[in-house]
């Protein structure tokens, strides 16, 4: 079976990618996720709140920072928090390339642009093969339009695009007001792929402590729907392609995500908690399916249930939301 798929311009074996996580700082496990069959690999990322760090350490001491800096760096962590400083990093891009086949993606996660977007020049000469760009921003204070907070995304892009030559991915948050716009204003700004979604992060409220408390839990399937519905949104819309990541676990959750649109299918939790054997299954169900349903290749049903191809397009749009409201009959309590 065929299972080909091109992103970034780059020409994959198949659609599966390992999503950005601490999975890249092991050298040995990676090799065994390339084993199992990954596509490609998508590094931990690199924080600019660690190059900041960096930056200003050389110059002045951390009191100084931390007092001084309009982000207040002294609430983020400290920089032996980071699995891998700067230098490490690149040396790590270095490390798995040495090490594997299959393409190498730098991950960039900052707020806007700034000097941190030219490490972009340094991973692509460390050898990366391209760079996903994670813009964390969220207007928490409603101070800026949606417009400021969009050229924000727009920004970051063109200086990390100034900085390298490699193709960069926009890894996007779910949050903009008309993301297919969105989506468009990347591609125009000369993103090279656009990764469906960013998980937010989602602190919780101790009510005895009266504290703000972090929570980071693994995903589950169900965070795949709203992926899905923008993936087929977006399909057909821009041209460049797009990666699925959030709640993909089985083969089924693959299956659909290319379906709805995605020419790469990003897999974090599932790898985080099933190992690169979970991989090698839902890689294999993946060809056993296609097979069983006559497809020729993984190309042949990309975007078949996208908003452009779905034999009834409507069932994504507002008639079908407020029959499903008008469906649901309460149990008798
Ligand atoms: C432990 C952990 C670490 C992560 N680190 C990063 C990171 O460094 N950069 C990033 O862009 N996303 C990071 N993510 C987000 C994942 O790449 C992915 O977008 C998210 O977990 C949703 O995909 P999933 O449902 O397959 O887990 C991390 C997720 C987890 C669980």
């Amino acid at each position: 079976m065929d299972l080909r798929t091109t992103y970034m311009g780059l020409d994959l074996a198949n659609p599966l990618i390992v999503g950005a996580s601490p999975l890249s700082d092991d050298v040995g496990m990676i090799r065994r996720l390339e084993d199992a069959g990954a596509g490609a690999i998508v590094m931990h990322s690199l924080f600019t709140e660690q190059l900041v760090r960096d930056q200003m350490a050389a110059h002045v001491g951390m009191d100084y920072i931390a007092d001084s800096n309009p982000e207040g760096l002294s609430y983020f962590p400290d920089a032996e928090d980071y699995a891998l400083g700067p230098d490490e990093y690149l040396a790590q891009i270095a490390r798995l390339k040495e090490a594997v086949d299959v393409p190498v993606f730098g991950s960039l996660n900052g707020m806007a642009g700034g000097d941190w977007t030219r490490w972009a020049g340094l991973m692509a000469e460390a050898g990366a093969d391209g760079l996903e760009l994670n813009v964390y921003y969220l207007p928490l204070d409603g101070d800026e339009s949606p417009d400021q907070v969009e050229a924000r995304f727009l920004g970051a892009l063109a200086q990390v695009k100034g900085h390298c030559d490699l193709p960069v991915a926009m890894k996007l948050t779910s949050f903009f007001s008309s993301p297919v716009h969105m989506a468009r204003r990347l591609e125009a700004a000369g993103a090279d792929a656009l990764v469906l979604f960013n998980r937010v992060f989602q602190p919780d409220i101790d009510i005895e402590e009266l504290e703000v408390t972090p929570a980071l839990t693994l995903s589950d399937p169900s965070m795949l729907k709203m992926r899905l519905l923008w993936l087929a949104a977006m399909f057909g819309k821009v041209d460049i392609p797009l990666a699925a990541s959030g709640g993909v676990h089985s083969t089924e959750d693959v299956i659909k995500a290319v379906m709805a649109g995605a020419s790469g299918v990003q897999m974090t939790s599932a790898l985080l908690s099933g190992g690169p054997e979970h991989l090698a299954q839902v890689l294999e169900g993946l060809e056993g399916w296609l097979v069983e349903h006559q497809y020729e290749s993984l190309r042949q049903m990309c975007g078949s249930m996208s908003l452009l191809r779905c034999p009834d397009p409507e069932s994504y749009e507002r008639a079908n939301y407020i029959r499903t409201l008008q469906r649901w009959h309460p149990r008798p309590l």
